[in-house]
């Protein structure tokens, strides 16, 4: 058992890593986050930093943490690399493949991601690139990774194959200090380039699969270890510290720093969920209802947990018989746990306020609470509970919750 549970975490990981698996299809007028599955880049929106630019299988959008999601371009291409201008906030740089085959080369944008025309091809081209980074030491400086590390010094317009990369690479982050540094996170560690992607070494130990890399504007690097968690390092000397290693079996595909404010970070989970952290990345909450979502609207959730709910669901959510939840009494099952050793984290934050505010109709001891409680309570209850889930129920609630099974 333990054996396939760790076959299946692995395949789940290939599949997530290296985009292999097949894609559910959806409408043009998407509008919600979880109808995204394939997130394979974010960066933030520089004209207002509370949002996000997503890069997927089916072109770009741009998210609020209000969880509105607004298409940016016409153009469904897949966007594989993505990568923006470290200080522009119109310009855009990716490569991928059209939906209907070939490569896109390099493309860029002016105009905030809206429009889309070819570049350059790319050396040996037109190449897909599946990471590229703009070096925030010197915006003229670009790599991508196709048939090798290709570097750019012109903005992207002339390309040359600078060497060849370690094997297996996911992610590649242009250093924010020196045009010549990138690093690499591959399947066999996290690498440093000094001379352009010419020659590389290992420069984070223990050797495990290190699934995305990224600078940040100030000079910080972060990466995720799988096994460890993310770790992070000031340039130019690399000392690095685990910020968090709660994620168990999960991990991120990319981050992005809020240039207005550096503990803020933004990432994308391996499930496509997408979470945000306010301390630099030690704790991480769900991006959509982050801004309403503060510390002191959590702890009036627990307060109205502690007097309403806690009787029958248990001390910080344990379930009202935490050694058989599905133990049952004259009513039927008793009240199960809302932390996440329990089925709470299937349901996306409107099923969870709908039993609350509307009750259960399959148990009349969880009555409707919409009498007493408000839609704002019922948030506040929600940010309470989910303060009690490990990152994994977070990165799997909802619809996603089958990937995770
Ligand atoms: C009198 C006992 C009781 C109280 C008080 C109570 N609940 Fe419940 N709750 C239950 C029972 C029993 C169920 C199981 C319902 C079912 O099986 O459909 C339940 C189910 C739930 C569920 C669904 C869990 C899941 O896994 O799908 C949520 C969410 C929930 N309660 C939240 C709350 C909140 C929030 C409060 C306080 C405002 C509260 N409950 C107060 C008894 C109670």
């Amino acid at each position: 058992m333990r054996i396939w549970r760790g076959a299946l975490v692995v395949v789940l990981w290939v599949a997530a890593v290296s985009n292999l698996t097949p894609l559910p299809a959806f409408a043009s007028g998407t509008d919600s986050l979880d109808d995204i599955s394939h997130i394979h880049a974010i960066s933030v929106d520089k004209t207002d930093t509370q949002r996000l630019y997503l890069a997927t299988h089916k072109g770009l959008f741009l998210v609020a943490p209000s969880g509105a999601l607004q298409h940016v371009s016409e153009e469904p291409d897949d966007l594989m690399g993505f990568a923006a201008h470290p200080t522009d906030p119109q310009v855009f740089y990716a490569s991928g493949h059209p939906a209907q085959g070939g490569n896109l080369g390099v493309i860029r944008s002016n105009d905030g991601g809206e429009t889309w025309s070819q570049w350059a091809r790319g050396a040996g081209g037109p190449v897909d690139f599946h990471t590229m980074d703009v070096s925030k030491a010197d915006p003229n400086v670009i790599y991508g990774l196709h048939n090798g590390i290709q570097i750019s010094r012109d903005a992207g317009r002339s390309w040359e194959i600078a060497g060849q990369p370690p094997a297996e690479v996911f992610d590649l982050a242009a250093s924010a200090r020196d045009v010549d540094m990138v690093y690499a996170a591959t399947r066999a560690g996290l690498f440093l380039s000094r001379d352009g992607g010419r020659t590389w070494t290992n420069t984070y130990m223990p050797q495990r699969p290190v699934t995305m890399v990224h600078t940040s504007a100030d000079g910080n690097l972060y990466a995720f270890v799988y096994g460890v968690g993310l770790v992070a390092a000031s340039e130019p000397v690399l000392a690095w510290q685990t910020v968090s290693g709660d994620f168990l079996d999960r991990f991120l595909l990319d981050i992005a720093v809020d240039p207005a404010n550096s503990a803020h970070l933004y990432a994308v989970t391996d499930t496509g969920a997408m979470v945000t952290s306010k301390d630099g990345g030690k704790t991480w909450i769900s991006f959509e209802g982050s801004n309403s979502n503060t510390t002191e609207v959590t702890s009036r959730g627990q307060q109205l947990f502690e007097a309403n709910c806690q009787a029958c669901h248990g001390v910080r959510g344990v379930g009202e018989n935490p050694n058989d939840m599905y133990a049952k009494n004259e009513y039927g099952f008793v009240a199960p746990p809302l932390n996440d050793k329990a089925h709470a984290w299937h349901h996306p934050d409107s099923g969870i306020a709908d039993t609350i505010l509307n009750g259960s109709p399959r148990n009349e001891r969880m009555r409707p609470w919409r009498e007493t409680l408000t839609q704002e309570d019922a948030q506040a209850l929600i940010a309470y509970i989910k303060s009690l889930w490990s990152f994994r129920s977070l990165a799997c609630q909802g619809v996603r919750h089958m990937r995770c099974m």
